[in-house]
């Protein structure tokens, strides 16, 4: 993968993402190996998702090695309040980086073949819950004099894709959602970055693919912590991580500088409308 323009300082990053940082989805894939890499730095943790004894589990071990203090907040992130109930959990806390990893499509079914609910519960989580979380956090970081926003989208964001039109939509939502917001927000010290990850061997993947005769050659996934830890490395370089489908492939540094310098083109258009009215 095209190696990130400067190392991650973890000294710096530690002030910057800390003292602590929320991940909603953070039991296990790589939202456990964003928890590591933070703790690691000695940052503390709000845990987030649905399952309270392996969220303590991890915050006991991470606590334990790394003298951190950690937090943990039972949420379904596909109901509506999610956002809401994440700030609340939060409110007493100096929140440096907001982590949104939950977002996987657990079923993959045709559009018409599943309840209406479902892609609505999708859209909950993969839109309003990290439409809202980026708003309030990005208030309270913009008051703080920086901070972090890390979003973890997909390489279906590039296409839609037949049988995960759903999902392919919402990580395109969260593509151009970090784009636009990573120039707003970065005269204010605000690092954003949207993961396009590549096919990663999370146990929500193994859950997912058992039984359905997709055969998964592991060689062509990536591994999830991997994954985490280059996105982190990434951060202050915004506002898309492309990762190349398998990890023999060739980087996607091209299309990543491709994405920036559109965007960077289009502030001037974008920032006209903010403009004050001249008469
Ligand atoms: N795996 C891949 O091949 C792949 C490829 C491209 C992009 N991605 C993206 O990478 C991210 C991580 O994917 P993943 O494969 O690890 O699966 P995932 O289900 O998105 O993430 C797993 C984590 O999210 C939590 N979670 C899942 N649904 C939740 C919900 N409704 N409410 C609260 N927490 C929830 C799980 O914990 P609990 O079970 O404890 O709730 C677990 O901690 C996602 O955004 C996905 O779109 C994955």
């Amino acid at each position: 993968m095209t190696q990130a323009p400067t190392p991650l300082d973890k000294a710096a990053a530690r002030r910057k993402y800390g003292p602590w940082a929320v991940i909603a989805g953070a039991s296990d894939g790589t939202g456990e190996g964003f928890a590591r890499e933070l703790a690691a730095m000695g940052i503390n943790l709000l845990l987030i998702s649905r399952r309270r004894e392996v969220l303590e589990s991890l915050g006991d071990e991470l606590a334990a090695a790394h003298g951190i203090e950690y937090r943990v907040h039972v949420q379904d992130l596909m109901v509506e309040g999610a956002g809401q109930a994440i700030l609340d959990a939060s409110s007493d806390l100096d929140v440096g980086l907001y982590v949104s990893n939950a977002g996987a499509d657990a079923v993959g079914k045709g559009f018409l073949d599943e309840p209406i609910e479902r892609w609505h519960g999708m859209i909950t989580m993969n839109v309003t819950t990290v439409m809202e979380t980026c708003y309030h956090f990005g208030h309270r970081m913009r008051e703080r004099g920086g901070g972090g926003l890390l979003i973890m989208s997909s390489g279906s964001a590039l296409g839609g894709i037949p049988f995960l039109s759903m999902y392919s939509s919402t990580k395109a939502f969260e593509g151009n959602f970090c784009e636009g917001l990573w120039a707003e927000l970065r005269p204010f010290n605000i690092d954003v970055l949207s993961v396009l990850a590549p096919l990663m061997d999370t146990p929500c993947y193994r859950r997912n693919t058992e039984g359905t005769g997709f055969l998964m050659d592991p060689s062509m996934a990536w591994d999830p912590f991997d994954v985490s830890r280059g996105a982190l490395e990434w951060l202050p370089h915004g506002p898309l991580l492309i990762y190349p489908n398998t990890p023999s492939d060739a980087d996607r540094g091209a299309e990543m500088a491709e994405r920036r310098e559109r965007v960077e083109a289009s502030m001037a258009l974008g920032s006209s409308f903010n403009a004050p009215a001249t008469s």
